[in-house]
């Protein structure tokens, strides 16, 4: 197991690129939205990139750390657990509602993943949990997430119920403003008022902390709430009701489906953005990068060689489906939110999971020349199988067949772009800086068809003694040539 990378942030950009939509809406102005695109490169991975994704322009803004990953040192990679808020003691005699209720609103709160976001936390410890303060950073300065302990003067203590529902459910807040899109509340609309209700019923049942996060420092125009309006026109379909059962499908399927689109507010990584901040309903589950890492496709072609028993093992035993492990901010959901839900849970979203259909993004051409295998086997001697022979960090090894058939349906320009750009402990290019986009795309060809097709030659090219039977394929000025 390795520690769990700490990731930049991204989400707070989509946030106030939405405003800035909002203002394009407001005064009619093809102008606004050009401004936000001059700003992502920022933020590494983020912005556009040498081969063309992630697709320019385009902002993704999540929860995270303000910083680049930094690197690891070795006591971290020992401590898995850092960073990690622990859940607070809960006094289920508060009076706030039934035990019952409160363990309802318990189960919810851990479904939804309040606390990742609403919980300050650095790479080595994290602050009281649901006090708040976790800084979104953005080209146009920060938010911060707010409290959400019961605390009277900086929490929620004095809320309503009615207010609550209107923060969560329709992203109002006390004052009558909108709250960014980067709080989930577009996927919290699909819960029913009772629901609701318990959540509060939890946060309230919580030991109040007092801590007052600093206020947004976001620049004119991007502080002005009311430009929220017409992204929410546009983007928010608020049901009344909550979720709407598909009466044509199981009990089962529609619990994953309500999982998957409410308070697992899944999409929000794993769908791509358009370029106001609002995920694609055409592409929805098909991936997307985030914070460095790519969220893989979990539609039922991306998981296509998949089991719902390897979907469920994901949540319930961390165990990833290419490689064995699960990194970046999947590592967290899983960590904070996924494994406390019940094996039925887990279930019906594996089981909708494997029903979703939509059209895949391909990402830009990584390089329309093709090389032939025997040049990508060069360059994966050089450089690759350093990691890919062994599993290394955690890299899909060569010839594993399982784990190759597995990424080529995530689509083999996707892998290209991953190789060339990097994902998580991927490093862009394999760490090779003279290496052209065509000599990775053919290493990565080479990789898959050693691991499909040529199981005999997979197991040739896994042994760590490769290079010394093959030394003519040793060295990078030969790769050049
Ligand atoms: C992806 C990050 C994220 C997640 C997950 C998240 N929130 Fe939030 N939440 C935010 C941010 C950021 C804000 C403030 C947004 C703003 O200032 O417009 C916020 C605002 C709120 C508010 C309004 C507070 C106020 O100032 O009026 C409430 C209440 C709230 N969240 C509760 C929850 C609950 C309950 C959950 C889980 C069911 C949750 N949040 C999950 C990021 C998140
Ligand atoms: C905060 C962002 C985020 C959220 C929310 C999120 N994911 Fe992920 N997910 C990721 C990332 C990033 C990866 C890639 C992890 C890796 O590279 O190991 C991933 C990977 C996965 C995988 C493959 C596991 C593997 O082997 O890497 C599955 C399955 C998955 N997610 C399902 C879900 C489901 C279902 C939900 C909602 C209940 C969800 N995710 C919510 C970011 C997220
Ligand atoms: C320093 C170690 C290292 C080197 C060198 C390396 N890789 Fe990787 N590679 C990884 C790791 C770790 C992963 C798994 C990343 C993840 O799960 O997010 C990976 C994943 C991949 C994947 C699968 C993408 C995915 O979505 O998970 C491809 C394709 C790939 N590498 C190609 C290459 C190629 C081609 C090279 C040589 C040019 C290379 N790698 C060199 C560590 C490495």
């Amino acid at each position: 197991m390795r520690a769990y990378a700490k990731p930049h942030s991204q989400m707070a950009v989509r946030a106030v690129r939405s405003v800035v939509l909002g203002v394009a809406l407001a005064f009619g102005s093809a102008a606004a939205p050009a401004t936000a695109q001059d700003s992502p490169s920022a933020y590494p991975g983020a912005g556009p990139v040498e081969g063309g994704l992630p697709r320019s322009g385009r902002f993704r803004l999540y929860k995270g750390r303000s910083a680049p990953r930094p690197p690891q040192s070795p006591t971290e990679l020992l401590d898995e657990t850092v960073g990690y808020p622990a859940y607070p003691k809960v006094n289920y005699k508060s009076g706030a509602a039934s035990e019952k209720v409160i363990r309802q609103g318990e189960y919810l709160v851990k479904a939804g993943d309040c606390i990742s976001c609403h919980t300050n936390k650095t790479r080595h410890e994290a602050g009281p949990a649901f006090a708040g303060g976790l800084k979104m950073k953005t080209p146009f300065g920060d938010i911060y997430s707010p409290n959400i302990t019961p605390d009277k003067e900086t929490g929620i203590g004095k809320y309503q119920k009615w207010q609550f529902r209107n923060a969560l459910r329709n992203g109002i807040r006390v004052d009558g403003s909108y709250l960014y899109p980067v709080m989930p509340f577009v996927h919290y609309n699909l819960l029913v008022n009772s629901e609701v209700d318990a959540i509060f019923a939890y946060l309230k049942s919580i030991e109040p902390v007092s801590n007052e996060p600093p206020a947004n420092t976001l620049e004119i125009p991007f502080n002005e709430r009311e430009l929220l309006a017409g992204w929410r026109l546009l983007y928010f379909d608020n049901q009344k009701n909550g979720y709407r059962r598909d009466p044509k499908r199981s009990a089962v399927w529609n619990r994953g489906r309500f999982l998957v689109n409410g308070p697992g507010h899944c999409g929000m990584c794993h769908s791509p953005m358009n370029e106001a901040g609002a995920e694609e309903k055409k592409h929805y589950l098909s991936g997307d990068f985030i914070n460095g890492y790519w969220a893989p496709d979990i539609t039922s072609r991306g998981l296509a060689h998949v089991s719902v028993a390897d979907i469920v093992s994901v949540f319930a035993r961390e165990r990833g489906l290419w490689n064995g492990q699960i990194q970046g901010d999947m590592r967290e959901a899983v960590h904070d939110s996924l494994r406390f839900l019940t094996a039925e849970d887990q279930k019906a979203i594996a089981t909708y999971l494997k029903t979703v259909k939509s059209e895949p993004t391909p990402p830009a051409p990584i390089s329309s020349e093709k090389l032939p295998l025997r040049a990508g086997a060069k360059i994966y001697t050089s450089v690759c199988s350093d990691c890919h022979s062994f599993g290394g960090l955690g890299a899909p090894q060569i010839g594993d067949r399982k784990a190759w058939l597995r990424l080529v349906d995530q689509g083999r320009d996707r892998l290209y772009a991953v190789a060339v750009h990097g994902s998580g402990d991927m490093p862009f290019k394999g760490m090779c800086q003279v290496c052209t986009p065509a000599q990775i795309r053919s290493a990565v060809d080479y990789m898959i068809d050693v691991s499909l097709n040529a199981p005999d030659q997979g197991k040739l090219a896994r042994r760590s003694n490769f290079h010394s039977k093959f030394p003519e394929h040793d060295t990078l000025l030969e790769v050049r040539k």
